[in-house]
């Protein structure tokens, strides 16, 4: 049989044979060149059919070799690997290097890569000047977005995007300062000195470093911890075309620079709906407050009283392996922190909803904000700092996305059409004769 699909436009009975195209999984993702859809036409001077998607919920905007989602059996690979594997044997930095290079690294491109990032992680003093300007208590997300923007002002070459080793640069800046910019903007918020990089530390570490140091002459990352935040850096670093992935591509696609770009996708990052879904969660089990007013709460979100945060997805139809990670991944921290009481309420409030059939068959399940928070408040996080938490690790993610972008031949300029619902022509009416 050929590979292509059949349309019959019964406005006239022709009939248009349109080829199907295929990526790596003939059943998963493959599709139809949009643009033959405007050979259908009524009459020549017809402009011919566009494909109407609110949201993309069905629109493949590029093909990409990053990171492949199956939704409906619960798959995350980046780059082929498993996600599975890479939380329990890799490292962020690693599998920041695997998504932007394709590979894993050998033991000497791993240590370049380590020796770039690191010492790329201190901020130009001007723009801790700059950040000086947000208000003192500025949301730390709201900051990033700005100072990662103006990181464009400082790095002038960075709009040769043309230029592969140009684009590398930035890239080892953008990863390597990301922590830093958020660091500093969490320290400000609280009023605190910053705390600088300790390049003896590792990329998580070295977080924690800027994020909680006081007065000790050198901070101590607590290992369990620091494994724990590199394990969420890792099931953060992609997603393949989530909302900020696409707004990195839409303004990268006009040759912006990378600074202004994840600027962007920080920006998409920052809504309720994406990286502040995690906050959501956390005071939804707050609401709660108790495991023992689970069911009751249950019942009212089935009445239609509340939404269940943390579960369901747009492309997981199924468990999200992130979540199954950082479920086991909590019982580590706690060991550390002590036990947040939410997660009595998070446990309970997934054992009802996977056994009833009202999530099931609507096919909610939790997804990695269910637990991400959870960890992240107990590990001593503000709320605040919990779409920042995001944005660190995907920086990798949306560079990937950016940079297969800008070296795809058959990518241009992001820029849709539309269905017009507007008014037809209609002449001008001076002001005195309106109505
Ligand atoms: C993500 O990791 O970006 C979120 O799960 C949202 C998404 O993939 O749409």
């Amino acid at each position: 049989m050929p590979d292509t699909v059949t349309i019959i436009d019964n406005r006239t009975g022709k009939q248009y044979e349109i080829p199907i195209l295929y990526g790596t999984y003939p059943t998963y993702g493959a599709a139809i060149q949009a643009a033959k859809l405007r050979d259908i036409k009524v009459s020549d001077d017809d402009f011919g059919l566009l494909s109407y998607d609110p949201g993309f919920v069905n629109t493949a905007s590029c093909k990409s070799s990053i990171t492949h989602l199956d939704g409906e059996r619960g798959i995350l690979r980046y780059r082929g690997y498993p996600i599975e594997d890479l939380a329990t044997k890799s490292s962020y930095l690693e599998v920041a290097y695997l998504i932007l290079h394709g590979e894993l690294p050998t033991r000497e491109q791993f240590e370049e890569w380590t020796w770039w990032v690191t010492h790329h992680t201190i901020i130009h003093e001007n723009v801790k000047k700059f950040m000086t300007g947000f208000h003192y208590d500025a949301h730390p997300m709201g900051a990033l977005v700005g100072t990662v923007a103006a990181l464009s002002t400082f790095y002038r070459e960075a709009g040769n995007i043309g230029d592969q080793e140009t684009r590398g640069k930035q890239i080892y800046r953008l990863i390597a300062k990301m922590p830093t910019i958020a660091a500093f903007a969490y320290r400000y918020s609280i009023g605190m000195p910053y705390a600088y990089p300790d390049n003896d530390l590792s990329y998580s570490g070295n977080f924690l470093n800027m994020m909680f140091k006081m007065t000790e002459p050198k901070y101590e990352p607590n290992p369990v911890l620091e494994r724990a935040l590199d394990v969420l850096f890792i099931l953060h670093a992609d997603h393949e075309q989530n909302c900020s992935a696409n707004a990195m591509r839409s303004v990268g696609s006009s040759q912006a620079d990378p600074y202004v770009s994840v600027s962007a996708a920080a920006a998409a990052l920052y809504g309720p709906l994406h990286g502040g879904a995690n906050e959501a969660v956390l005071r939804m089990l707050r609401e709660i407050g108790d495991k023992g007013r689970v069911t009751d709460y249950v019942k009212r979100v089935k009445a239609g009283e509340f939404r269940l945060m943390g579960f369901g997805h747009r492309v997981y139809k199924n468990y999200d392996p992130r979540a199954r990670i950082l479920k086991e991944l909590a019982a580590d921290v706690f060991e550390v922190t002590g036990k947040n009481p939410l997660l009595d309420v998070a446990l309970e409030l997934e054992r009802i909803a996977l056994e009833d059939d009202f999530f099931v068959s609507r096919k909610l399940y939790p997804n990695v904000d269910f637990y991400s928070g959870i960890l992240y408040q107990a590990m001593g996080f503000p709320v605040s700092m919990f779409p920042v938490l995001f944005a660190i690790p995907r920086t990798s993610g949306w560079l990937a996305q950016w940079q297969e972008m800008v070296t795809d031949k058959e990518q241009k300029i992001a820029r849709p059409r539309q269905v017009y619902t507007g008014a037809d022509e209609r002449s001008y009416v001076p002001i005195e004769r309106r109505k």
